[in-house]
């Protein structure tokens, strides 16, 4: 069984056969998956969409996108919902200097609030960083005791060496599977395998030869096939170390 450690089931791409692809999940050999919130607006949505999947979890929190609605009554929303069985972890929360919708100070000041939150509860939390290495990596070493997934991940193999040092996990999607993807490859090669998850980022990031189209779990097997050829083991081998280690990283325990 394989654990999408990312995706975004919420999304209104969805809309038209949600209830139908969920259904189908299971017999893809998807066991498992994290949806992750984006804002106070979607991590509300995600937390009511996990009730009702017994292998659906949520994550709370505001995307990098959504850094100016965090202030501390937004924080106190993410408190009290973190507290549902089915929240497992903060985020998509972090930087993106790629697009830089929203000013640098204001997404750095919500990512460590919200850092804040996670080392007050003690949770996990779900990076997304794009363009912003230097500063990504400065507030995480803020946060010494919180730890989580460098999401969709596009740094360095050194800078990944170093984050697992430090006790983070990294998520590679289907940009693992695209010709001009060396960079992600040469990192998925070279740090530990207890410290990769495969995710999809659905509905965005579709694997070769999907390329452009709407991705869904139902892909993830590709990355583990991939993962599998990088590191010279068997695709079940990755399905399941890859699946421990996402179950580690979210504290689930079953
Ligand atoms: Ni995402």
């Amino acid at each position: 069984m394989l654990f999408d450690t990312h995706a975004h089931l919420n999304d209104p791409a969805f809309d038209p056969d949600r209830e139908e692809l969920m259904n189908g999940l299971a017999a893809k050999g998807i066991g498992y998956v994290m949806n992750a919130g984006c804002s106070l607006r979607s991590s509300r949505d995600i937390v009511k969409m996990a009730e009702a999947y017994p292998w659906l979890y949520g994550s709370v929190g505001s995307h990098p996108d959504s850094a100016d609605e965090v202030n501390e009554e937004v924080i106190e929303e993410y408190r009290k919902l973190c507290r549902h069985e089915k929240v497992k972890a903060i985020g998509e929360i972090g930087l993106d200097y790629y697009y830089e919708d929203i000013p640098r100070d204001i997404q750095k000041n919500a990512f460590r609030m919200q850092m804040a939150l996670a080392k007050e509860l003690d949770m996990p939390v779900i990076i997304h960083e794009r363009e912003a290495h230097d500063d990504g990596m400065r507030i995480v070493k803020e946060f010494p005791t919180v730890t989580g997934v460098f999401h969709c991940y596009s740094g360095s193999a050194e800078m990944a060496r170093q984050l697992v040092k430090m006790g983070w996990y990294i998520g590679f999607t289907g940009v693992l599977t695209f010709k001009n993807a060396r960079k992600a490859v040469e990192t998925a090669a070279s740090i530990p395998l207890d410290r990769i998850v495969i995710e999809t980022d659905c509905p965005f990031m579709a694997p070769e030869p999907y390329r452009g189209k709407r991705n869904d779990p139902g892909y993830l097997p590709r990355m583990a096939e991939k993962l599998a050829e990088i590191r010279g083991i068997s695709p079940e081998e990755a399905a399941r170390i890859t699946t421990e280690n996402a179950k580690r990283l979210y504290r689930i325990e079953e």
